[in-house]
């Protein structure tokens, strides 16, 4: 992937603190009086949906609720439309982790699409601009709030990919740290995970540029400092507050730069061997750091500065960099994430066809090395 020049657009109005929720209905009231609300299970019984139908409630709004599980598919996104349509949906609003945004993403951008969502899937190219889209994460890394892509899947043929437009991307967010206290320490860790490997992967894209590199270094610092007081302490509202800012400054990073081998691997990977993403991302991201040392070393270098002060002077761009890996296999142990490939349930006889399969994507095509399958294959052999 070769870029000539850049494009850096946000389309997302950013409201941000702990307590924003109050805000829901004013904010959503802007948009649309009639509003899909689609909730994560894990947002539905935390007793947020009484908080949520109160404040659009307040806001002078009618709604109707869709409760969505797992990660977002083309059956339930076809569930999704076809309920927003009945109720005459004028706006979209979707609470909870990265699966719940997404599939609000491709309810709010389809809505006015005629055919059937496979075709989207795809590749049909969309003609019509959809409905506004508010996003309310309750789970912070994956930078959905603020992302153009919904990631589905096809469970028929088994495939994962995204569907992407700049219209895809929210209106509005409302960004609550309140809402990710006391999550359960997995589900605080994976989502966590994810946001630093995205922030590290856009940070060293071939789509990285001086603007995404201030949002991806600074995303890195905050998921990196603040994971681990967040995982072990449920309670630590600062730890939330900076996984919060820091996921959707990875968001818009990642939108403009794109992100890198990890997250070509990981699609193909997740739906085979059903792991969650962030699991999935956070195994393969020393791994693929280690691949892409050739073509990253000074960012690298330049990330573990600014992680470790007393490094500025210290060392070479290399020796800096393998520290800045070995910080992050630190924090993977410290976190109980495995740092082997067969521990996703991976086959060895089956890394060459996962390969293939990631090689269209665009986060392949991103990577800071040009990724060779035998190249890449002889690396993760040496992991697995
Ligand atoms: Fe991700």
């Amino acid at each position: 992937m070769t870029r000539a020049f850049h494009t850096f657009s946000l389309r997302t109005r950013l409201v941000w603190g702990p307590g924003v929720l109050a805000e829901l209905g004013k904010e959503t009231a802007r948009l649309g009086q009639r509003a899909m609300l689609i909730l994560s299970k894990t947002a539905a019984q935390k007793g947020l949906s009484e908080q949520i139908q109160a404040n659009l409630e307040s806001g002078g709004l009618t709604y109707t609720l869709m409760v969505a599980t797992g990660e977002p598919t083309l059956t339930s996104l076809a569930q999704g439309l076809s309920l927003a349509r009945e109720f005459g949906a004028q706006v979209v609003v979707a609470a909870g982790g990265g699966s719940v945004m997404d599939l609000g993403k491709a309810v709010a951008g389809l809505y006015h699409e005629p055919g059937a969502v496979l075709d989207y899937f795809y590749g049909k190219p969309i003609s019509k601009k959809g409905i506004p889209l508010v996003t309310v994460p309750t789970v912070f890394g994956s930078g959905a709030e603020v992302t153009p892509n919904a990631v589905l899947s096809d469970q028929d043929k088994q495939v994962k990919q995204s569907i992407r437009h700049p219209d895809f991307a929210a209106a509005t967010t409302m960004i609550d740290p309140l809402l990710s206290l006391d999550l359960p320490a997995s589900i605080t860790a994976f989502a966590g995970l994810d946001g630093l490997c995205q922030a590290i992967e856009a940070l060293t894209s071939r789509g990285a540029n001086p603007l995404t590199d201030v949002l991806a270094f600074d995303a890195a610092v905050r998921f990196a400092q603040a994971l681990p007081g967040a995982v072990a302490n449920g309670h630590d509202l600062a730890a939330r507050e900076s996984l919060a800012i820091a996921s959707t400054m990875g968001g818009i990073a990642l939108a403009a730069a794109r992100l890198g081998a990890v997250h070509g691997l990981a699609h193909p990977i997740g739906i085979r061997y059903h792991q969650p993403h962030g699991k999935v991302c956070a195994v393969l991201l020393p791994v693929i750091m280690r691949y892409n040392l050739p073509a990253a070393q000074e960012k690298y270098a330049q990330l573990y500065r600014r992680l470790n002060s007393s490094a500025t002077t210290a060392g070479s761009d290399c020796d800096q960099a393998l520290a800045l890996i070995e910080f992050v296999e630190t924090i993977l142990r410290q976190l109980g994430i495995p740092l082997h490939l067969r521990e996703l349930g991976l086959p060895p006889d089956e890394l060459e066809s996962v390969i293939a399969e990631g090689m269209p994507s665009g986060s392949m095509q991103a990577n800071p090395r040009p990724v060779v399958p035998g190249e890449l294959l002889q690396h993760l052999t040496q992991y697995w």
